[in-house]
């Protein structure tokens, strides 16, 4: 019976790699097609189809730099290759082109299309945060280009795409810098977007959005907002998609098994998941996990780790083993300001920044926190120091935090709290911002 190993790499028909990360799942006649960013050379979009989730056939790279280009309604920009000069004087997309990420297709019965929907940056920075439409007449096809655009004028990053039994489609977006959830109707076409109707919790800085139904109820799974690094993944259920949404509460363990959300497939009358496992350091060895999801309860789910998943006849069958445990790689910029005790650490956790990779050594009594690229460790008086055996400065702990990671370093009692992009800093008994002193959002 076809197995699907987690923690491996996906290999498809041909032998190779898959390569579809931040992938999207869509079933059409009689096969599951996956959709999903390729950055193999040039940004690209490409597409798998299984009949089994196990045997994948390479179909197409259904969306490239030089894909055709067509007129939409709103106004976009359709630049996606690094053609073009900006006012800045600037390319206005990076020599590898438009960074694509988590792309999802959806069928129009209406129209007879396939429409994709996607995040949009620049190929530089993050900073366009807008979503794209494309369009094809058959499911792997050569889709053309409608362009790039701010919904509703707001920002738009990790996002999704929802069919609805009735057949009216949703996108999903992180807006407002990531601080809020917006769910959009789209209009008839699936090409625009028809009505912004929902924000959900506004602040909380959820991403990875997933939406799927089961019985009485839709669920929504997100993460926290940690770029590649894994955090402790959250869902939340209604029973209409425009009412009230349940607060989030957390699904699999404190890193989601090491993965971040990007589909939902049923298969009979089992759904699994499909996660991101994100190599930090190395966006190729990132790998596709997926896991069964389980109800406890009607408006409740829970993800189960698996090393194995077999599909039978009869349903799926899982093998866990141990919980692996994963090696926590802090992702902040950490700058020395001053020495006046307070403004140690300061700037932001940011994206695709080797520099900004730091790894924890374990030692007695906790760890220290080592700067990937100069080699130097991060000491709780503000200074960048050198390696120095039993040398409380250096040490650091964990406490709980209602979100985030707290570390407190062990000899100054100062702390740190890593939350989503943003980076706290904290004197124990500062108690002027709750305890906390909000240093930057990224
Ligand atoms: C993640 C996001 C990914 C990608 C990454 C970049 O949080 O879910 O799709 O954008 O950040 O750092």
């Amino acid at each position: 019976m076809p197995t699907f190993y987690n923690g491996k790499h996906l290999i498809d028909t041909d032998g190779n790699v898959v390569h579809c990360h931040g992938a999207g799942i869509m079933e059409y006649d009689g096969w599951y097609y996956l959709f999903g960013e390729d950055r193999r050379g040039d940004n690209r979009v490409s597409c798998y189809r299984s009949r089994d989730l196990v045997n994948w056939e390479f179909r197409n790279v259904v969306l490239t730099l030089n894909s055709p280009t067509g007129r939409h309604y709103v106004r976009t920009e359709p630049q996606l290759g690094p053609r073009g000069f900006g006012p800045d004087g600037l390319p206005k997309v990076g020599p590898r082109g438009a960074n694509i990420e988590r792309p999802k297709v959806l069928y129009c019965e209406k129209t007879g299309k396939f429409v994709m929907w996607m995040h949009y940056e620049n190929g530089r920075d993050y900073n366009a945060a807008r979503c794209a439409v494309a369009v094809c007449d058959t499911v792997d096809g050569d889709y053309t280009y409608l362009g790039s655009f701010n919904p509703v004028g707001n920002m738009s990053r990790d996002c999704t795409l929802f069919k609805d039994d009735d057949g009216t489609a949703y996108f999903i977006s992180s807006a407002r810098d990531n601080a809020d959830m917006i769910i959009y109707r789209l209009s008839d076409d699936y090409l625009s977007v028809d009505e912004q109707i929902k924000t959900l919790w506004p602040g909380q800085f959820r991403e990875a959005p997933v939406i799927f139904r089961r019985g009485e109820y839709y669920f929504m799974l997100t993460s926290q907002c940690t770029g590649w690094n894994p955090n402790q993944g959250g869902v939340a259920c209604s029973k209409s998609i425009d009412g009230r949404w349940s607060s989030i509460v957390p699904f699999g363990n404190t890193t989601t098994y090491n993965t971040q959300p990007t589909a939902m497939v049923k298969v009979g009358e089992d759904y699994l998941y499909i996660g991101d496992r994100w190599d930090p350091v190395d966006y190729q060895n990132s790998k596709i996990i997926i896991l069964p999801m389980t109800f406890p309860a009607e408006d409740r789910c829970e993800l189960v780790w698996a090393d194995e998943v077999e599909f039978t006849e009869t349903g799926i069958k899982t093998t866990a083993r141990e919980v692996e445990e994963f090696r926590i790689v802090l992702r902040a910029y950490v700058d020395y300001v001053g020495s006046d005790g307070y403004n140690i650490f300061s700037k932001h956790l940011g994206y695709n920044d080797r520099s900004l990779l730091w790894t924890r050594e374990e030692v007695d009594g906790g760890f220290m926190l080592r700067h990937s690229e100069s080699g130097r460790y991060m000491s709780g008086d503000g200074i960048m120091a050198d390696y120095a055996e039993n040398e409380p400065r250096l040490v650091w702990s964990t406490a709980p935090a209602s979100e985030g990671e707290l570390l407190i370093n062990k000899h100054s009692g100062k702390s740190v709290l890593i939350f989503g992009r943003r980076v706290i800093l904290a004197d124990a008994d500062d108690k002027r911002f709750g305890g906390y002193r909000f240093v930057e959002n990224y």
